[in-house]
């Protein structure tokens, strides 16, 4: 006998706002995560990096209230919080504050605007790497320029909600999440210059490839604490080079010679060099993309990934395993240890007939040798923060 189950097809973020605050919300918005195909810890250092929105994300709908409360509900979390405009502080949960610390910021710089109420649920992996937080932080201030008509442009929304992260969430991270969420279009790569900001679009043609994020599970503790030494060494490399050449005000502007010539420290050193041969890879990189020269493009994946492990020294065992074994397969073009690092996903250029068996190979060796389930997430680059369609 067939037996015909019923399919309850799962509810939209704009039903579940409608069901917790018992009205329709007037705007839904959808904030991507990002992917980074090369330039890691270059932004702090006013350095090039190459990211690009994915097809995960944030999803977050709204309305306006009369009074000047912020009604907030999280739908993966199944927890409500709720706080004054006038009286914002920390909630202690940590998924408000990207909202708040949003708020908080656009107060700081002068914009008006009431209460409001909003939903959030999202499928970016949280801890992943993936900058779901960075993708929060669009969203609301997307959806606040919208519902309040706050006339923001682009750019002032990712470097506000930067600031929120830096001020309110306290990790003092560089442009780069933000930027991706915010400036992501379908089927490209941005290459950022992070002093200038100008930015270009990059058609990633990888045809018969894909990009997978294989995943160590893995978040070490120390990943934060490691993230402000690493900018502070960076920051003590560019004061100790300036000493000699004062014209130089970050290491965009320094290179190998004048690292070598003025500092002795040797941990300092290797954080500078990294840097400096991270950023021409970005530049190298784009060559070899914009020339459809994949090899060359996996060589310098895989060179990052050693700069990352060796000289800037952020990666992680779980990380380098994998790594290694991409290493292996001819199917795999490049690959490397991806975002902040101590944990989080390794970005793989895969051949797309080969990703399910070769997946599958390193998911059973890093199950044997790390003693952990790897998780796969095979990407698409999409747009960036936007209206839901
Ligand atoms: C994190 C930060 C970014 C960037 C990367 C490393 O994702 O939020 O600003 O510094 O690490 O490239």
């Amino acid at each position: 006998m067939e037996v015909t189950v019923k399919q309850y097809p799962e509810k939209s973020i704009a039903e579940y706002f409608s069901d917790h605050f018992l009205t329709r919300p007037q705007l839904t918005v959808t904030s991507p995560g990002r992917i980074n195909l090369i330039g890691e810890h270059t932004d702090y250092n006013n350095g090039f990096v190459l990211p690009a929105a994915i097809d995960k994300s944030i999803q977050l709908s709204i309305s306006k209230r009369t009074d000047n409360i912020i009604e907030l509900f999280s739908v993966d979390k199944n927890q409500a919080f709720s706080a004054s405009i006038d009286r914002l502080n920390v909630s202690g949960l940590l998924w408000p504050d990207y909202l708040i610390g949003v708020v908080d910021e656009l107060l700081k710089a002068g914009y008006k605007f009431s209460g409001f109420s909003a939903a959030v649920t999202g499928n970016i992996p949280i801890g992943a790497g993936l900058s779901s937080s960075a993708a929060l932080e669009c969203a609301t201030i997307y959806a606040l320029n919208e519902l309040f008509g706050l006339g923001m442009e682009r750019m002032d929304m990712v470097k506000l909600a930067q600031k929120a992260e830096n001020n309110f969430v306290g990790l003092q991270c560089g442009i780069m999440d933000m930027f991706a969420s915010m400036m992501g279009k379908a089927g490209y790569t941005i290459r950022l210059d992070c002093r200038s900001l100008d930015y270009e679009y990059f058609p990633l043609r990888i045809d018969g490839y894909k990009i997978v994020l294989l995943d160590t599970q893995v978040k070490h503790s120390l990943a934060s604490s490691e993230y402000n030494t690493r900018r502070n060494e960076c920051f003590e490399g560019v004061r100790l080079i300036q000493k000699k050449y004062p014209a130089v005000h970050s290491l965009r502007d320094a290179n190998e010679a004048m690292i070598e010539e003025t500092i002795d420290d040797a941990v300092i050193k290797k954080r500078c060099l990294y840097i400096i041969q991270e950023n021409n890879r970005v530049t190298e990189g784009c060559i070899a993309l914009t020339k459809g020269d994949l090899v060359a493009f996996g060589k310098i994946m895989y060179a990052s990934h050693a700069g990352l492990r060796e000289l800037y020294e952020v990666s992680c065992k779980e990380l380098d395993f994998i790594a290694d074994e991409c290493r292996k397969e001819k199917d795999i073009i490049g690959a490397r240890m991806m975002g902040g690092g101590f944990g989080g996903c390794v970005i793989a250029i895969i051949k797309e007939t080969a990703i399910e068996p070769i997946t599958k190979k390193i998911s059973v060796e890093y199950r044997n040798k790390m003693d952990r389930n790897m998780k796969v997430y095979i990407t698409k680059l999409n747009d960036g923060t936007g209206a839901a369609k």
